[in-house]
């Protein structure tokens, strides 16, 4: 594992073997939890969907890693969803339900799912948006080859909203109909982690940490004052680039 150091406003990049990816980011989310619930009592911690995060949520939810959180002090939202009912197997609830919460003594009630269901998108984002908390203690993220993030998709009306908190999104087919978190949470959270793995992610992790600021076109680049845990296959693109981590002060900014 490797890292440079932060300088303000600019991504703290930590490189891992793919064999330890899962079990050093179950890990650093799991400090991160474990921190925020010992300074302030509670973590509202909200989850990725996607593949990335599965193997990761796997080891989360089992000893010795899930003994470590305090389960009852931990709220959970998610930064995204696909419209559709909750056992779909498309659902990102149903992922992070599967893998991670069914397993943990997390309370039922403590658990907020985006309504995906809901065939008014509008008040589903809406009572979501209501529903958060004024920021996300954890915010963890995902990466797809295109730059998006949550449902923040390239030029899409999701990344220029400045205003609403979640709004009901495009994404590709076969299920495009999304609800996502917009720019100001990403902004607003406390702690942002961004978990990228494989080597088809590399050029995509090379435009994000070494191009020009321009998050309207590659969202995840509203991520860039976060923790970037990513895989060596992902860096592929950052080895060679004697700039990779060097990214301008302002960087992390917001738009
Ligand atoms: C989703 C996500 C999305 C995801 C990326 C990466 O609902 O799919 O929240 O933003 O994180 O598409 O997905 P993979 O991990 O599957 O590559």
């Amino acid at each position: 594992m490797s890292g440079p150091p932060r300088r303000p406003g600019a991504p703290s990049v930590l490189l891992f073997e793919p064999s330890d990816f899962a079990r050093a980011a179950a890990s650093h989310i799991t400090a991160a939890v474990g921190e925020t619930v010992r300074v302030r009592g509670r973590c509202a911690l909200a989850l990725t969907g996607g593949s990335t995060p599965r193997p990761v949520y796997d080891l989360m939810a089992v000893p010795p890693i899930a003994e470590t959180i305090p389960w009852d002090c931990v709220d959970i939202y998610f930064g995204d969803e696909r419209c559709v009912p909750p056992d779909n197997p498309a659902s990102n609830y149903r992922m992070a339900h599967e893998a991670l919460l069914r397993h943990v003594p997390v309370p039922q009630g403590s658990v907020h799912r985006m309504e995906g269901e809901r065939l008014d998108r509008e008040a589903a984002a809406l009572d979501y948006a209501r529903l958060l908390p004024t920021r996300l203690d954890v915010l963890l993220l995902g990466m797809g080859e295109d730059g998006h993030t949550a449902s923040l998709f390239p030029e899409s009306t999701a990344v220029r909203e400045t205003v609403r908190r979640v709004v009901p999104a495009m994404g590709p087919e076969p299920f495009p109909y999304r609800l996502t978190i917009t720019p100001p949470v990403i902004d607003d959270a406390v702690a942002v982690i961004v978990m990228v793995t494989g080597s088809e992610k590399a050029d995509a992790v090379a435009r994000a940490l070494n191009v020009s600021h321009s998050p309207e076109e590659f969202p995840i680049q509203f991520a860039l004052r976060g923790t970037w845990l990513i895989d060596h296959p992902a860096a592929r693109g950052l080895r060679g680039h004697a700039t990779a981590l060097e990214m301008p002060d302002d960087a992390g900014k917001a738009r």
